[in-house]
């Protein structure tokens, strides 16, 4: 098939190479000439595990092309809307900007049987409203929302082999004619059993603002239950393993630390609590409310406990954080926890050097005062401090018998509980974790 991906970041490019990987004809429009040209040139503009391999096989194919001009979406049968919803400057709303920009652009070149494909996360009913506008102009235009569940890190995997199909269309029933071109475009991975929901516009939405409510909950449940662990001399790593083996309640999501950030979670909550509001149901979110407080109290947490760790105050002490990324296997800084404790440590007198495998250009285009050093054992050299903030492989796996001759103090604090108290303690450092004796 003939595809259009609007919107080349994290979730349009992984998506356009995936799909013309499904054997489809895909081009992929942005208005961001310097994305564009380096996808053109089959290099990813951002760290994601396997894309670049993935843009270099399909683009020999000359299956997958990308541009500016979104002329180029005309001929093409669907149209997949990827675009960005940020949250609003000094608003916990989603920004619709670049949706309604993005659809706007789109209508000139929409023919009679094409189908628009929403992947953006939207507040619930931006559907409707867009399929009102499709209807009024092409009537011959149908619009179905299909959410989109990858994460980063794993979006090529998650994007060829997802968890389920959401598809959301007007009448949310099997028998509307989009359901069958979408499956079309699918086909390989529906063949291989990924099970598929069709249902209407809005519940098609909420679903994925729930999953990741529900996923946002999770994280703040067992980071509460750190702070209980820290009042009452209890380990959360052990709680959680006990808790998580009841099938119903599930180890994963469960890993209690400095909390979720990123691109997706955190403004992906304040939106919904946002879009309820204006519903008139806020009351059923307010909890959301306590999940973003309890996360960002971790934040906080880690500086008081530097400061502890230090012994006699912040000012002028040396303190090495390792991980600016908001997760592993990724260079995304978009509201990085790492990131905004290392800057507030820094505000409060510290002298902080951040090291990171992939995200120090990011890092440094949104934090420009903090210090940056690629290599991690000149990082480390001479620190009174280390945080280890985001849990890369080679962080996890770092000696500690080694490191501490090129410390100054061997003093480490574990934000994502992944280190082994009992060696780092047998190797001489002073060890402290979050909800950890
Ligand atoms: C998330 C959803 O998982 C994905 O389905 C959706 O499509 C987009 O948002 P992503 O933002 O890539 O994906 O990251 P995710 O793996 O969910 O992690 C989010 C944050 O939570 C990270 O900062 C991570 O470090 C943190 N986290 C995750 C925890 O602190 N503890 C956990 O147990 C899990």
């Amino acid at each position: 098939m003939r595809i259009s991906v609007i919107g080349c970041g994290y979730l349009g490019a992984v998506h356009a190479a995936c799909m013309a990987k499904l054997g489809h004809e895909v081009v992929g429009i942005d208005v961001d000439e310097a994305k564009i040209s380096e996808l053109s040139a089959a290099r990813s503009p951002f760290y994601e595990p396997g894309l670049a391999e993935l843009l270099s096989e399909v683009q020999e194919t000359g299956r997958l092309s990308f541009t500016t001009n979104m002329a180029s979406a005309s001929g093409s049968d669907i149209h997949f809307v990827c675009v960005g919803t940020p949250q609003k400057k000094g608003e916990n709303g989603a920004d619709m900007s670049y949706v309604d920009a993005a659809i706007q652009s789109l209508f000139p070149y929409l023919a009679p049987g094409d189908l628009v494909v929403g992947k953006s996360t939207v507040p619930v009913g931006t559907a409707d409203r867009i399929a009102s506008l499709i209807n009024a102009a092409h009537p011959g235009v149908h619009l179905v929302w299909n959410p989109e569940f990858l994460r980063e890190g794993h979006a090529v995997s998650d994007t060829l082999h997802p968890d389920r199909f959401v598809y959301g269309v007007a009448d949310g029933s099997e028998d509307h004619p989009a359901v069958a071109t979408l499956d079309e475009v699918y086909a390989s991975p529906l063949a291989e059993g990924t099970p598929r929901l069709v249902m209407d516009l809005p519940t098609a939405e909420l679903v994925k603002t729930a999953a990741n409510s529900f996923l946002a909950t999770k994280i703040s449940f067992i980071n509460a239950m750190a702070e209980l662990c820290e009042a009452s001399g209890a380990d959360v790593t052990r709680l959680a393993d006990a808790i998580g083996m009841d099938d119903r309640i599930g180890r994963k999501f469960l890993h209690a630390g400095i909390g979720f950030g990123g691109g997706c979670l955190p403004k992906d909550i304040r939106a919904f609590m946002a879009r309820a509001g204006e519903l008139g149901a806020d009351q059923a979110l307010t909890f959301l409310r306590e999940v973003d407080a309890i996360n960002m109290r971790r934040r906080t947490r880690v500086v008081e406990l530097t400061r502890e760790l230090c012994g006699d105050g912040l000012l002028g002490k040396r303190i090495t954080v390792l991980g600016a990324a908001f997760k592993p296997e990724s260079d995304d800084v978009r509201d990085s926890p790492a990131l905004s404790i290392a800057a507030q440590l820094q505000l409060q007198g510290a002298v902080v050097t951040v090291t990171d495998p992939k995200a120090l250009e990011n890092a440094a285009r949104r934090f420009p005062d903090l210090q940056y050093v690629e290599d991690t054992e000149e990082a480390v050299a001479n620190a009174d401090v280390l945080l280890l903030l985001t849990e890369w492989q080679e962080y996890r796996d770092l000696d500690p018998h080694m490191l501490k001759d090129s410390v100054s103090r061997p003093r480490v604090l574990d934000g994502r509980n992944v280190l082994d108290p009992a060696k780092w303690r047998a190797a001489g450092w002073h060890y402290r974790g979050l909800g950890r004796p």
